[in-house]
């Protein structure tokens, strides 16, 4: 089944809709506080992208373009897709969302990088990401995992 993946709005609707999700912290919270305080405008542009099932948001990951110059993973160095917080409802699982936001990501062209959470391997497995060579300088507490389209390499 084919789903329609949505880029996000900050706004209060989708600033509520986030309290389903369990890894909602920090950076939702500072969006919040930016949109009351007027810093950012509603409806702004924001990182993530989402599915809804019907009016309900059921998927959403945010997705960052890292620029090449800021590069320590590829050779050459080149841009690249940071992905993070993906996350599907309980009720929704197993049904082909989260497979179709990485979709959605891999689309740009671009190689990917996200840092799984602690039994998501099999997934992560499942939609082509391998882990990198683990550099302790670079990578620090993270288990950076990657996507590479073709004719990108590990540095
Ligand atoms: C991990 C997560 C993002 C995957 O999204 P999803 O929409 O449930 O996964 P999909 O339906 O797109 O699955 C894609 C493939 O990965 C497999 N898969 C998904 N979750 C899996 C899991 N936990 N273990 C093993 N395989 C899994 C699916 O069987 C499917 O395989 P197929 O293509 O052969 O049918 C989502 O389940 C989630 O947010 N989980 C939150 C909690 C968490 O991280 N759980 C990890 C497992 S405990």
């Amino acid at each position: 089944m084919a789903y329609k993946v949505e880029k996000l709005k900050i706004n209060y609707k989708t600033l509520e809709e986030f309290k389903r999700f369990k890894e909602y912290g920090l950076q939702e919270l500072s969006m919040f506080e930016d949109l009351e305080a007027n810093i950012i405008e509603n409806d702004s542009a924001s990182p993530f992208y989402g599915i809804y099932f019907g009016s309900l948001l059921v998927a959403r990951m945010s997705l960052y373009r890292v620029e090449a110059k800021f590069d320590r993973y590829f050779d050459p160095p080149q841009d690249y897709l940071e992905l993070w917080k993906l996350e599907v409802l309980p009720d929704y699982q197993g049904k082909g969302y989260g497979h179709a936001l990485v979709d959605f990501a891999k689309s740009y062209g671009l190689p990917i990088k996200t840092n799984p959470r602690v039994k998501s391997q099999e997934f992560w497995a499942k939609v082509g990401f391998t882990s990198v060579h683990y550099d302790m300088e670079r990578d620090l507490g993270e288990n950076p995992i990657i996507w590479y389209p073709s004719g990108a390499a590990e540095q």
